[in-house]
């Protein structure tokens, strides 16, 4: 028994869509990152209950500090995108949950910037607050020890790959880690928007839209890119051709960033089908009803798409790239300096 929904709506499922390739499914992943950060702030003594936590957020990051928050008896106050959405919106106020929303703004690096801005402005006016720094506080590595654990115990024997799309990097980053903690030929996929510099496609304009909750337009502390092996870069209509497949061939209904790892899962399963692949499933699907669900009809067939496997950044192109990271560097455009 659960002593909070919190705890509930982190536990992920493990869903097998077929032979060696599975579905690790959360209802929202970032709870379970949350709720582990502020549980070992206040172990720590770091923050207090009543305190205030604070950051920014393009959606359910905000979800997840602000269960973590009502859980632990703490105030949050959230700097949001225009991306935090009415049905989110409702949710914080009900929860007690103060957020701040920026006016609309096309260009990401100016919205992500601006919001980094106004934290720091928040701060300067209330320093007891605790800015949480999501994309740079190791912390949000902790609470995927469980989910790591989850992993090995169900997945059964023999190598595992682990495919996920990158946003702060702390899932895929905390899932690799651990996991390779049982079983050091534990491989890793991430996968990527264009236009994130944090695997260097800034170069490269979708002209749809970024994929929610992946790729970034300033460097982000928390990823560690010698953990990776191997990067997909995807635009949006190979990610939705990813999503709608996954809902009309195995009923999962899942976000986005969801669609491009599936898509870049059957990938390696394909390549690889000795081993085991295990895709990171992080949000549901109904923030992407209009978006993508809708435009099902005009989905390509996943089986027409395939990567184009480049050995240089130079050489990526949309809609699809596939290359080996081989765990190296981070490109220098993604070189976060003071990781805290
Ligand atoms: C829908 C979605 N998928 C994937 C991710 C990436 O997770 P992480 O920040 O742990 O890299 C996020 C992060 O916000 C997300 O919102």
């Amino acid at each position: 028994m659960d002593d909070h929904i919190s705890e509930t709506i982190g536990r992920p499922d493990l869903v097998t869509l077929d032979d060696g390739l599975v579905c690790l499914r959360f209802e929202t992943m970032k709870v379970v990152s949350a709720l582990a950060a502020v549980r070992h702030l206040l172990r720590t003594g770091a923050v207090r209950p009543g305190d205030t936590l604070l950051d920014s957020s393009s959606g359910i990051y905000a979800y997840g500090l602000a269960l973590a928050c009502h859980r632990f008896g703490l105030r949050c106050h959230i700097v949001g995108s225009t991306t935090i959405d009415r049905t989110l919106r409702v949710q914080l106020a009900v929860l007690g949950a103060t957020l701040e929303q920026m006016e609309p703004c096309a260009d990401l690096k100016l919205d992500q910037s601006r919001r980094v801005r106004r934290v720091k402005e928040v701060l300067h006016a209330n320093p007891g607050y605790h800015w949480m720094r999501q994309y740079h506080d190791s912390i949000h590595y902790l609470g995927y020890r469980a989910v790591a654990d989850l992993i090995a115990k169900e997945v059964g024997p023999g190598d595992l790959t682990l495919v996920g799309g990158v946003g702060s990097g702390a899932s895929t980053g905390a899932l690799a880690t651990f996991l390779r903690e049982y079983s050091p030929t534990t491989a890793l996929v991430g996968v990527q928007p264009f236009g994130s510099v944090t695997f260097g496609s800034e170069g490269v304009v979708d002209p749809e839209i970024i994929i929610a909750g992946i790729g970034s337009s300033i460097p982000f502390g928390n990823v560690d890119h010698s953990l990776y092996d191997t990067v997909h870069w995807t635009g949006f209509e190979a990610a939705l051709a990813g999503s709608v497949d996954l809902l009309r061939r195995h009923a999962v209904f899942a976000g986005l960033s969801t669609g491009a790892a599936y898509l870049a899962a059957r990938w390696e399963h394909a390549r690889a089908p000795e081993r085991q692949v295990v895709f990171v499933a992080a949000d549901s699907g109904h923030r992407y009803v209009d978006s993508v669900f809708a435009r099902h009809a005009e989905a390509p067939a996943v089986e027409d798409l395939a990567p184009l496997e480049v050995g240089a950044l130079s050489e990526l192109a949309m809609p699809w790239s596939r290359m080996e990271w081989r765990r190296g560097g981070a490109p220098p455009r993604a070189v976060h300096e003071g990781a805290g």
